[in-house]
């Protein structure tokens, strides 16, 4: 199974570029630029990984991504994942990034475009990995902040295919962002939102309601609200899906927990992703790896995951096709 799922061509729909910053990177570009860490070694950074929720594990996300200072650090990091992803047989990976973890360290938008969209264009080259970029909002600052990043960002515009929401979902209702998702439609972007992670089932409905979204970044708390789960079914709304997360952040105890074989018996639209691998204990391949441990799923079921993941994936109608005709193909 592991040489199947390792070979199945994956898109990955949810991954915060900035959560794939591992340990080893970490200290690298902080001593390149000066930064001292609250770590002693590799080791203790690992150790520190040891989360009761989403906020205790924010806290450390954004402390890490201090070390990011200049172009070639958004470029390292990214290339750095890519290479990692296409290692586990990741074919494409939309990205969200978080411009406003950087403007408030004096770190601009376009310090942080120039490195990404350089990676993007040498792992195309290099390695064959495509990948789109989802400007993320932090729900737990203003939305009138979420609206100036979103007018500063009129110049890169054509590398950005669509806004997310995340950050501390309690508490920070998607309402309080329709006027910048409305904003960000008629600016022609497409449009994601992270709810039901730790949130109510409740703010995934507003999210669709409100800021028009076509995807639901977790969602997993959905089962809770059983009219929600027949409009998610009936509407075939993509949920990104992201098992070990979900784990450390101890939305659910195990996996044997995780409701994932609910939402695939209800008919919903399920894709497999890693959201912050180097805080979660694995990329895209430990995340399927995981599901085939706990749920004992066949190929199809995999084949079937990988499908939804390609058909709602930010990239050219022709790649799609091509990457959908090799998932039918591999056994
Ligand atoms: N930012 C990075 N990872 C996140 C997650 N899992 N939920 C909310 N915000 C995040
Ligand atoms: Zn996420």
């Amino acid at each position: 199974m592991h040489d199947f799922l390792k070979a199945l061509p994956k898109a990955e729909l949810h991954l915060h570029i900035e959560g794939s910053l591992e340990p080893e990177l970490m200290f690298a570009l902080a001593e390149r630029n000066g930064i001292a860490l609250p770590y002693n070694s590799i080791e203790a950074v690992r150790a520190a990984y040891d989360f009761n929720d989403l906020q205790s594990f924010l806290d450390l996300y954004y402390q890490g991504m201090s070390v990011l200072q200049t172009p070639e650090d958004f470029y390292d990091l990214t290339m750095a994942y890519l290479r990692r992803a296409h290692q586990d047989g990741v074919v494409h990976v939309d990205m969200h990034f978080d411009p406003q973890g950087h403007l408030v360290r004096g770190i601009s938008l376009a310090v942080v475009m120039e490195g990404l969209t350089s990676a993007q264009v040498d792992a195309d080259k290099e390695l064959g990995v495509s990948s789109a970029l989802i400007m993320a909002f932090l729900r737990d600052r203003p939305a009138t902040e979420a609206m100036e990043v979103l007018e500063s960002a009129q110049p890169w515009l054509s590398h950005i295919s669509a806004v997310g929401l995340d950050s501390a979902e309690q508490g920070n209702p998607p309402s309080r962002f329709t006027e910048v998702f409305r904003r960000a439609k008629d600016l022609g972007l497409e449009r994601v939102a992270h709810a039901g992670e730790e949130g109510p089932a409740d703010y995934i409905r507003e999210a669709l309601d409100l800021l028009d979204v076509s995807r639901i970044d977790h969602g997993v708390r959905c089962l809770e609200d059983p009219a929600l789960v027949a409009r998610l079914r009936d509407e075939q709304t993509v949920l990104t899906v992201c098992p070990l997360s979900n784990v450390r952040l101890k939305v659910v105890a195990d996996m044997a927990d995780h409701p994932l074989p609910k939402l695939l018996e209800a008919g919903l639209n399920i894709t497999l992703n890693s959201d912050d691998p180097a805080y979660f204990g694995g990329g895209m391949l430990a995340n399927y790896q995981a599901c085939a441990d706990a749920f004992g799923w066949n190929r199809d079921t995999f084949r079937t995951l990988a499908t939804n993941a390609l058909q709602a994936a930010y990239m050219a109608d022709s790649r799609r096709q091509q990457l959908l005709a090799q998932v039918t193909a591999c056994n």
